[in-house]
């Protein structure tokens, strides 16, 4: 049986122990009933995510800084540091972490930050079943839209771990990175910084984590740099609009577009052919 114990204590304030919702709010309205006469209060719009942008990055010198393993206890003077500095970001977020951060991923989407999922617990996806990729999956999918409002579109796997298996179960696109700075690592703000700014190439996809205090601390050098750089921040999103994304498919930067086919004379005779024992297939990029 449910014990009812809704006191009112101190100025207003609630004793919440098996007080419902109907509760709070039957108190409140006793508490600060509309006086007659006085226009009903106006609630202030609730505040909105900024308006998509538009950016070529086939013609903009694009980065995606992106912060792994949070929310964390320095995600919010992260969150201040990149919105001082107009940067745009992605979150990838363990699903663990959300719950004890609501407020932080919901300020991720306000700030135009991108939220992405990386898992609920952090779990080499290779080592799973399929059901199990699912659920840390589509358990995250739920936290962060139920924080933010938003659910994400991209997956980063543990230690960018996958095959065939689990990018079948996983169903969305993964997003690897360019440039792993190794922060986990070392632990040190001079090297983060040294890293993050010389080693990014234009599209690419640069790996933090932002439950490390130095990683943290860098990333206003590592901004300035690359900005003097003439680096353009995106988000993952942004870095690779325009690109046809596949569910299952990873990506690790955005490529350069194809090349432009010009119109040209067909050849005359037949097509020549690689000499034998050439390669048949492109090597991998990674
Ligand atoms: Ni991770």
């Amino acid at each position: 049986m449910r014990i009812r114990n809704c006191a009112v204590i101190g100025a207003g304030l609630l004793l919440a122990a098996g007080c419902s919702h109907a509760d709070r709010q039957a108190r409140t309205a006793g508490q600060h009933g509309t006086l007659k006469g006085r226009a009903p209060a106006t609630r202030p719009p609730a505040p909105a995510p900024p308006p998509p942008r538009k950016i070529d990055c086939d013609r903009v010198k694009c980065v995606a800084l992106t912060f792994d393993d949070g929310p964390g206890e320095y995600t919010t003077r992260l969150l201040d540091t990149l919105k001082k500095n107009g940067v745009r970001a992605t979150f990838f977020m363990l699903g663990e972490n959300v719950g004890a951060h609501r407020a932080v991923v919901r300020r991720m989407v306000l700030d135009g930050q991108e939220v992405a999922n990386h898992t609920w617990s952090h779990p080499d996806l290779t080592t799973l079943s399929s059901a199990e990729v699912r659920s840390q999956i589509q358990r995250t999918q739920k936290a962060v839209k139920d924080a933010s409002g938003v659910a994400p579109t991209l997956v980063r796997p543990p230690y960018g771990s996958v095959n065939k298996r689990v990018e079948r179960a996983v169903g969305m696109p993964l997003i690897l990175w360019s440039v792993d700075t190794l922060d986990w690592r070392y632990r040190d703000v001079a090297r983060d910084t040294r890293v993050g700014v010389k080693e990014p190439k234009t599209g690419g996809i640069v790996l933090f984590h932002d439950i490390h205090k130095p990683s943290v601390d860098s990333i206003p050098k590592v901004v300035d740099g690359l900005r003097r750089r003439g680096f353009t921040f995106v988000t993952v999103s942004e870095l690779l609009m325009g690109r046809r994304l596949v569910p299952g498919e990873s990506y690790s930067e955005r490529t350069p577009p194809p090349m432009q086919v010009t119109a040209s004379p067909p050849p005359s005779g037949p097509p020549a052919r690689p000499p034998a024992g050439s390669p048949t297939t492109p090597a991998s990029p990674r």
